[in-house]
């Protein structure tokens, strides 16, 4: 975290509270940048991030039960969607990607703040809402996934308390800084009990991330609701759902037990801190390491009631989540991404609506969410999953079960194209699978991880190269599920294909030349 403020030990007295509603540009500064490459479209409103709020669901899911009634807001929606530009696409076949990484909106909000210095030394007192209103750019971040755009100075438009009548001069030359933080569409800026103020680049979603979030909405709501005091959950050891659920859990104040599934050769060691595993860690999850063969003796089910047994006893709550999020609960959160990508469709930023939407398949809930809710609704885009770990019949009839559990009277097979991607088997790569990835990263600047969506756009594009009529003049939504921590796993996999370094050739007669900036 960055503190971009001074708390300042003597605010000058201007109570009783002196602001009042007023508009600021910073048009007049100087040197302003003229462009600005958007990366990332925006999401509502942060203020709803952490709450519990009532379940409405989409007119077209009517039919389906038991409908949720609550949700826990946990991601930043609606993920972007750009254009894809991978080379060697069958002729007149455009492929774009929806990204399930959050990020974080346009707001600048303080709570609980009684004196701290702000930009011009103003002195703010009681609770408030300070709110960066961004017109211009909120409109276009709403239509663009990627776009170069006139950049236009903020607006900055605070609302604070009743009759005041100081105006605060918001020309802080930091400010400008914050709106172009890479990678980030706004920026989230709070004071804390020491009335610092802080921008959250924590909240990039780096740990949150992934298509994980979007179940975790609804599962953690039903945990909660069931009086949860923690949650239990289970998967690979490099298991995305396993750390976005601990950090999930953590967030509301839930304690979180993984069962992680590794090699009987590392089942006794301390399983390290690469990719996942660090993340959980660090939040603190508990974790418990199964051999693979317990694993698929035992099986997943039993596993969890065993732990649950056991936190019973010792006076515990827990709540149980399946391997990947994936019960029919889960599946609403893919409902609700159809709704988003619905929206994103008839607001135009894509163009025409998608002809395929492409994704990967581990436990089944994603693709039974995505393929449903296509199907109900006006999209009825057709949805192709690629399953990494099992063969189409079971994720049929996994996905089946899934439906039937919302009683949504349809059969798997006529909603869903399931493929085979899983090559060497979950989470085991391929020198060409590796490739891929590397390939697609130098090519597009797009980072899969190899072991969802990595397989999955390489199968993708298996495909259009055998059968490129199959694909040509289609338009497709890739969707990309996250998982980039996994990476981390084959960092020594990769390491042979990734460009080298050198020393920097230097000649020491070469003057040095001050320039901004006072860090070397
Ligand atoms: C990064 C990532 N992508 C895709 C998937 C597949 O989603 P699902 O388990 O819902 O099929 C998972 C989890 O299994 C995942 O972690």
């Amino acid at each position: 975290m960055l503190n971009i403020l001074q708390l300042n030990p003597n605010p000058p007295s201007l109570s009783p509270f002196p602001l009042h509603s007023t508009t600021k540009t910073l048009n007049s500064l100087p040197n302003r940048p003229q462009f600005r490459l958007l990366m990332a479209s925006t999401p509502q409103s942060t203020s709803d991030f952490l709450t519990l709020r009532p379940y409405q669901h989409p007119p077209w899911a009517s039919k389906l039960n038991p409908i949720p009634s609550h949700a826990f807001s946990l991601g930043h929606f609606p993920t972007p969607i750009h254009k894809w530009n991978l080379p060697n696409l069958p002729k007149d076949t455009e492929v774009w990607l929806k990204f399930q990484t959050s990020s974080i909106g346009t707001e600048l909000r303080s709570s609980r703040v009684s004196n701290f210095e702000y930009w011009n030394q103003v002195e703010i007192e009681s609770s408030f809402e300070l709110r960066v209103l961004e017109p211009s750019r909120a409109r276009a971040w709403h239509s663009a996934g990627l776009a170069l755009l006139n950049y236009t100075p903020s607006l900055y438009h605070e609302e604070l308390s009743e009759g005041a009548e100081k105006q605060s001069d918001l020309t802080q030359p930091g400010l400008s800084e914050f709106e172009h933080t890479p990678g980030w569409d706004g920026f989230l800026i709070y004071a804390d009990e020491n009335f610092s103020l802080r921008k959250r680049d924590d909240l990039s979603g780096m740990q949150l991330s992934g298509n994980k979030v979007r179940k975790l909405e609804f599962l953690l709501a039903d945990a909660v609701a069931q009086g949860a005091d923690c949650i239990i959950t289970i998967g690979g050891i490099q298991s995305n759902h396993c750390r976005a659920t601990a950090v999930a859990a953590k967030y509301l104040n839930l304690d979180c037990f993984l069962i992680l599934r590794t090699s009987k050769a590392l089942v006794d060691k301390d399983p390290g801190l690469t990719g996942n595993l660090l993340v959980e860690r660090l939040v603190g999850a508990h974790i418990d390491l199964v051999s693979k063969e317990e694993y698929s003796r035992i099986g997943s089910l039993t596993l969890t009631n065993l732990l649950k047994e056991k936190l019973i006893k010792e006076g515990r709550k827990p709540y149980v989540i399946p391997v990947g999020g994936s019960n029919s609960l889960g599946t609403w959160g893919y409902i609700e991404a159809i709704r988003e990508i619905e929206q994103q469709v008839q607001k135009g930023t894509t163009g025409r609506s998608f002809d395929d939407i492409v994704v990967a398949c581990g436990s089944g809930g994603t693709v039974a969410g995505l393929s449903i809710a296509s199907w109900l609704s006006e999209l009825k885009t057709k949805v192709t999953a690629f399953g990494v770990c099992d063969d189409p019949d079971y994720f049929y009839d996994y996905v089946q079960g899934l439906l039937d559990g919302l009683e949504a009277g349809i059969n798997s097979r006529d909603i869903v194209k399931m493929e085979n991607a899983k090559g060497l088997g979950y989470a085991m790569s391929t020198a060409d699978e590796l490739k891929f990835v590397k390939e697609v990263a130098e090519t597009t600047g797009v980072i899969l991880d190899p072991v969802y969506s990595g397989k999955a756009a390489y199968g993708m594009m298996k495909d259009m190269a055998q059968n490129p009529a199959k694909w040509e003049n289609r338009k497709i939504l890739f969707i990309h599920t996250g998982g980039l921590l996994g990476l981390f796993d084959k960092a020594e996999e990769l390491a042979s294909s990734v460009k080298g370094w050198r020393r920097m050739d230097i000649d020491e007669s070469i003057p040095r030349i001050d320039g901004t900036g006072k860090m070397f």
